[in-house]
């Protein structure tokens, strides 16, 4: 069987049937998405990032039942550590120092216990990605689920205290930077929490303040200019784009959700457009996306789930070719089992540096269930059906 390669749109609609299968296949009974069930490094684990997108994918696809029971799986984990953020709030609150290593983890057991491997713990993105996914999920289907409120609540409170601090980013890299896309996450996230109405009004307040406070700093440090060769360094807005994180000139495709699914800059601000442009003159080879450019990870192949993002952009701003083009790459990624990678090993930016992360980690991790997640949310902008 050869799934994935089957190009046509029995072949497309076929691999959404199947990425529905693998998600609710590896599914935790916990509730958990494990990120990759096979791969040495995140076996056992589930992020709440990875975990928002997978959940949205399965919610877009008439599927409620495992997206809710992700979605209370996770009102458990963070629920759970309303202590620990309540005393993390206090300390900031009085000035006290607060180390990262001390902040609440970003992957957990499929039981929802804090790792004991060591990892690039500390990213505020993932609790954002959860209650924006939480939201969309709520209001799509009606779920019911059990401890969101309080979880909400404690979300929220983290986020408010902690949304203009550095940490890791989406790539478990950079914890000394404020990044562009983890900002946008929180913007999300924290709108969403409003938007359930489950917050007091002082929470309210402090979540609407961040919000205007993550817009603000990010207009005024986290935008440049578009340059390059040929293109006249921009004046205008018309012409800037979103970058990697605060003060670089840098972008990183991750940015592409800062646009959709999450809004900071909605698809039709000037600087979205710019953007999502940026993003793909710079970061786009033959239908895939690399992260950055000077990304080394498996010698910085490109990522299956980014074209999801690119693919998603391209259909809101109303270009469903290039959108469906998108999808069909991502879908030519597949193996024989219709598994798709997390990032495919050619036209590599730093092919030396391959090497090194198999012979530590083995093969690139597959099935990675966030691709699935963003297939399926491509597939469903696109309407190609199971
Ligand atoms: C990526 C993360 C992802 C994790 C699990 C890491 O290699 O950098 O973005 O959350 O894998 O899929």
């Amino acid at each position: 069987m050869s799934v994935g390669r089957d190009l046509t749109r029995a072949g497309l609609s076929q691999l959404v049937s199947r990425s529905i299968d693998v998600i609710n296949t590896h599914q935790s009974p916990s509730g958990a998405y494990p990120a990759c069930p096979a791969f040495s490094a995140y076996s056992g684990y589930s992020w709440l990032r990875d975990g928002a997108f997978i959940a949205e994918g399965m919610s877009r696809n008439g599927q409620a039942d495992g997206p809710t029971a992700f979605h209370a799986w996770s009102a458990r984990v963070v629920g759970a550590r309303a202590g620990q953020v309540a005393s993390l709030a206090g300390r900031a609150a009085r000035g006290e120092a607060v180390s990262p290593a001390e902040m609440l983890p970003t992957r957990f057991t499929l039981d929802g216990q804090d790792g004991t491997d060591d990892w690039w713990d500390h990213q505020l993105d993932g609790y954002g990605a959860w209650m924006w996914a939480l939201a969309e999920h709520v209001a799509r289907h009606g779920a019911d689920v059990p401890g969101a409120e309080q979880a909400v609540r404690v979300a929220t409170r983290y986020l408010t205290a902690f949304w203009d601090r550095p940490c890791y980013d989406w790539w478990e890299e950079h914890v000394e930077q404020r990044h562009v896309s983890t900002l946008g996450a929180i913007h999300a996230g924290l709108r969403a929490a409003i938007s359930l109405g489950v917050l007091d009004s002082s929470s309210a307040e402090a979540a609407a303040e961040a919000v205007q406070g993550i817009g603000a700093l990010v207009e005024a440090e986290g935008i440049a200019p578009v340059e390059g060769p040929g293109i006249a360094p921009a004046k205008d807005t018309r012409q800037r784009h979103l970058t990697k994180w605060l003060g670089t000139e840098a972008v990183d495709a991750s940015l592409l959700a800062c646009v959709h699914p999450f809004g900071l800059y909605p698809p039709g601000h000037p600087v979205a457009a710019a953007t999502v442009a940026e993003v793909e003159r710079r970061l786009a080879r033959e239908g895939g996306v690399h992260r950055y450019l000077a990304d080394t990870f498996y010698g910085g192949g490109r990522w299956v789930l980014l074209s999801g993002f690119l693919g998603l952009n391209h259909a809101r701003a109303g270009r469903t070719g290039e959108a469906g083009r998108y999808l069909e790459w991502m879908a030519g990624q597949a193996n024989a089992q219709g598994e798709l990678p997390e990032q495919v090993s050619t036209l590599l930016l730093a092919p030396e540096r391959r090497e090194e992360w198999v012979e530590r980690w083995g093969p690139v991790a597959t099935p990675l269930l966030w691709s699935h997640g963003m297939y399926l949310m491509l597939a469903d902008e696109l309407g190609v059906k199971p």
